[in-house]
């Protein structure tokens, strides 16, 4: 893997990436996870800068961003909808012109993919996916990362993700298991399957990694899962919705007879969190001994270390 072939790319999702690519990304991020376990102090951003625009909520990954870049000698910026123009008074490809002069990388969380895609096509610097309506790339690479520290491997393993089947993390869940071999599962009512147009997408990559790629809604699917999934029921945006998911997701939550049909005491439980506890999971099983829901918060902040210091021009490991 030639480190040079990161430098300047975006993150908008993993489509285009290759397995390779993503290995090598997922062994940065445990290299870079060790390094600041083992103390060591380095300043490969300074004079870097990094703007973040968040049209919706953030913990991890605006915390992520920021003290990932922030510590290394960066200087990361904040912006929210009260803060600046985009899409409003301002197109999103003139933000893009004006942000791309002035940092090295930008960050976007938000509503729209195409607000993303626009930004990584007019700003000339990397632009990273921080979360929209339909991707949540940065969140999977933790996932995948916290897999390979449990089992040591991530292909072969069987991932089974019990929720909204149409949501940006299952929706991504599924691009990374199709590129890197992992069998996935998606547990879901009919009414919230993952769309039949990102199945067809993503079985071309799963039949070259080996992959198996399955869409059900019979709770037996979760048998001899590796790690159970799950995410909250109504996503950001989607509040309107609440009742309906409720009514719909109730027979899905993971709770502990769930995590028993898994049939497999090695299993683990994974939630990219926020969580609501007693909705889609109880206190009891992410709470619990097979939990690695704070593992994978962790985990977000070294993949996404790894993810800027591979490309953004003249820092890091390129
Ligand atoms: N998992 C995740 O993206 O968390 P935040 O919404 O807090 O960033
Ligand atoms: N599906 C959730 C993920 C939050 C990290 C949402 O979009 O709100």
């Amino acid at each position: 893997m030639n480190p040079a072939s990161f430098i300047g790319r975006s993150l908008v999702t993993w489509k285009d990436y290759s397995s390779e690519e993503i290995l090598h990304l997922l062994d940065l991020s445990i290299a870079e996870k060790a390094k600041t376990r083992s103390g060591e102090v380095s300043q490969r951003f300074v004079g870097k800068t990094l703007a973040m625009i968040f049209e919706k909520r953030s913990t991890r990954t605006r915390c992520a961003f920021e003290t990932a870049f922030g510590e290394e000698g960066g200087h990361p910026v904040f912006l929210s909808t009260q803060d600046i123009q985009l899409g409003g008074k301002e197109s999103v490809e003139d933000t893009a012109r004006v942000l791309g002069r002035m940092f090295s990388a930008i960050e976007f969380r938000g509503f729209k993919q195409a607000t993303v895609e626009t930004l990584a096509r007019e700003a000339g610097v990397p632009v990273y996916n921080g979360l929209t309506d339909q991707y949540h790339p940065t969140q999977v690479l933790a996932d995948v990362m916290t897999l390979k520290e449990t089992f040591g491997k991530v292909a072969g393993l069987k991932l089974c993700y019990v929720g909204d089947g149409r949501n940006n993390v299952a929706r991504s869940l599924m691009i990374i298991s199709a590129k890197l071999g992992i069998h996935y599962t998606v547990v879901s009512p009919k009414e919230l399957r993952t769309d039949e147009a990102l199945i067809a997408e993503c079985t071309p990559w799963a039949r070259e990694s080996g992959a198996k790629i399955e869409v059900t809604s019979d709770l037996s699917g979760v048998a001899g899962a590796d790690a159970l999934y799950t995410d909250v029921w109504v996503s950001m945006g989607e509040e309107d919705r609440k009742e309906e998911r409720r009514r719909l997701l109730a027979p899905y939550q993971v709770n502990e007879s769930l995590l028993a049909a898994a049939k497999n005491p090695a299993c683990v439980f994974l939630h990219c969190l926020p969580a609501v506890k007693g909705e889609e999971v109880t206190t009891t099983v992410i709470e619990g001994p097979q939990s690695r829901v704070w593992d994978q918060a962790e985990n977000r902040k070294h993949t996404i270390k790894a993810i800027m210091l591979a490309t953004i021009p003249g820092r890091g490991y390129n």
